[in-house]
């Protein structure tokens, strides 16, 4: 075998540490680098990183089963929905289990990546040392960067109380007593109005959508491990759905939420066993999108105000890569077009991982992306030419749009199941173009040469 290429992975979250493992065990010599002083990114709760958006009571809303490694279950003593820390420690034993700890250098971020002229990777870390590679691969995550609104609301300067994001949310304890405020629809937002409703003096849900709500149970079994089978389409799999939580759960319409103007399956999954309850038992409050605030209230579009305290905005994160000189590679309004949501034609020796937003958990998808790169850089897989990726990424994105309402949060959507099956055909097909050309690894001094014409 020739000499295999050398690989750096940005990051060492639960996405970066799953392709240190594939090329770690393909024989590839690759070095993590990682801000904190921790693997586990988003999942470690008080991450020193700052990075992190857990808060004290988080629990996953994707099952154990689905969000596990396929070669690493969690443990059996486990919860269905386990704490960030169990699932912080379930990722530091996956580390030690398959002992390639020594790959990852910590409190050591990356500060500068750019591509020489050689076509290799330059790194410049924060210790202040540099580093050459052959390969990139980019696992720094992407619910981290807060998405405040934009433009903000008429009136924010003006509001007197206090204005934070999701991602500053720790616990309820400030909330005690005081008149919240909660905006958005996505699953921080139920989350914090669940929390907000147990000690708050009042709790407003205020969404510029409406959304499905998707109970963590149904007959019995955590949600996402209902037989779901990719050959169905998916057309016809989200009528059986939306008929089976309007059934079992309700219209959102019915609980004073806002209609959703799209079908079910058209956002991102809403998933919440609670919100609804606390609606019920008029501890939370539905009211439509902010208008503006005032000195001491929120005023909303139908007209309507209320005092309050705090105002929580949980309107998700912006996709954002500080590394990149912003000409080289950027995702204004959180796009950024990838072959399979890891390649970019143009840069055959750079790929993201966990770089999507799975309806599912992202490990097993991460993990899947990080075998195929293995495969990639030992020359058992071959990208096919930049035009039919082009036109992979056109298909691919055109199917998106069609499906999901119009939103910044729905650049970069998967199906867990459908991914892992249509990416297996894809490895397949890259295995037999690799075959037809001569397995040879892809060095970057060769790049043109690592994709197919
Ligand atoms: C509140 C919340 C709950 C969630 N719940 C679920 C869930 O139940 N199931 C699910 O599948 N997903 C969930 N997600 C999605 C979440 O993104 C993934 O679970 C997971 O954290 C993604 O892992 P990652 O490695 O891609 O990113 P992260 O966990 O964010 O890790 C990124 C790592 O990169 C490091 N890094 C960043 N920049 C640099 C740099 N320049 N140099 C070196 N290191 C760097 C960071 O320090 C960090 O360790 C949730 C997200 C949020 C915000
Ligand atoms: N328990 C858990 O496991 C858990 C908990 C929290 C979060 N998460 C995950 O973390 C990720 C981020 O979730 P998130 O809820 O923080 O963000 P999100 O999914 O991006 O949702 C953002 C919400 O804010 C709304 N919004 C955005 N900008 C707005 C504006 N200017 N005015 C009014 N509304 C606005 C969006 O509405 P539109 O739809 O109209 O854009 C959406 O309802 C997701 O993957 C989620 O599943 C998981």
């Amino acid at each position: 075998m020739p000499q295999l290429p050398t690989a750096a992975v940005i990051g060492a979250g639960s996405s970066g540490i799953a392709a240190v493992k594939a090329l770690h065990e393909r024989g590839i010599d690759v070095t993590c680098f990682e801000t904190s002083d921790r693997v586990g990114g988003n999942w470690v709760f008080g991450n020193k990183n700052g990075m992190s958006a857990a808060y004290r009571s988080l629990h996953i809303n994707t099952s154990r089963g689905r969000m596990a490694y396929t070669d690493f279950p969690m443990p059996e003593h486990y919860p269905d929905f386990p704490r960030h820390d169990q699932i912080a420690e379930y990722f530091d034993s996956y580390v030690d289990h398959f002992g390639f700890r020594d790959r990852i250098r910590f409190e050591t971020g990356v500060e500068h990546a750019q591509r020489g002229a050689d076509g290799t990777w330059e790194l410049r870390t924060e210790d202040g040392g540099t580093h050459r590679f052959d390969m990139l691969l980019v696992a720094n995550g992407h619910h981290w960067d807060k998405q405040m609104p934009e433009p903000a609301f008429p009136g924010t300067d003006d509001f007197q109380g206090t204005i934070l994001h999701a991602h500053d949310y720790v616990d309820s304890e400030p909330l005690k007593g005081k008149d919240v405020v909660v905006l958005g629809m996505g699953n921080s937002a139920m989350d914090i109005a669940v929390e907000s409703s147990e000690v708050a003096r009042s709790t407003i849900l205020a969404a510029r959508r409406g959304a499905w709500i998707i109970p963590k149970y149904l007959f019995g079994k955590p949600l996402d491990t209902l037989a779901n089978d990719p050959r169905v389409p998916f057309a016809i799999a989200r009528r059986v759905m939306e008929r089976i939580v309007a059934l079992h759960v309700g219209r959102p319409e019915s609980f004073g939420l806002p209609k959703p103007d799209h079908h079910f399956g058209g956002a991102h999954p809403t998933v919440s066993g609670r919100i609804l309850d606390r609606i019920q038992h008029g501890r939370v409050a539905p009211k439509p999108n902010i208008a503006r605030l005032h000195a001491d209230e929120v005023e909303f579009t139908d007209g309507t105000r209320v005092h309050a305290d705090v105002v929580i905005f949980c309107t998700g994160y912006k996709i954002t890569f500080p590394f990149f000189d912003e000409h080289f590679i950027a995702a204004p309004d959180n796009r950024i077009d990838l072959f399979w949501r890891v390649f970019e034609p143009t840069v055959p020796n750079l790929a993201f991982i966990g770089l999507l937003q799975p309806l599912g958990a992202v490990m097993p998808l991460a993990e899947a992306q990080g075998r195929w790169v293995a495969e990639y850089l030992r020359g058992e897989y071959r990208l096919p030419s930049p035009d039919a990726m082009r036109a992979h990424m056109r298909d691919d994105a055109e199917a998106m749009r069609k499906r999901y309402v119009a939103s910044k949060r729905h650049t970069i959507q998967v199906d867990f199941d459908d991914y892992l099956h249509r990416l297996a055909k894809e490895r397949k097909a890259g295995a037999e173009r690799a075959a037809a050309a001569g397995f040879a690894p892809q060095l970057p001094a060769r790049v043109g040469e690592g994709v197919a014409a």
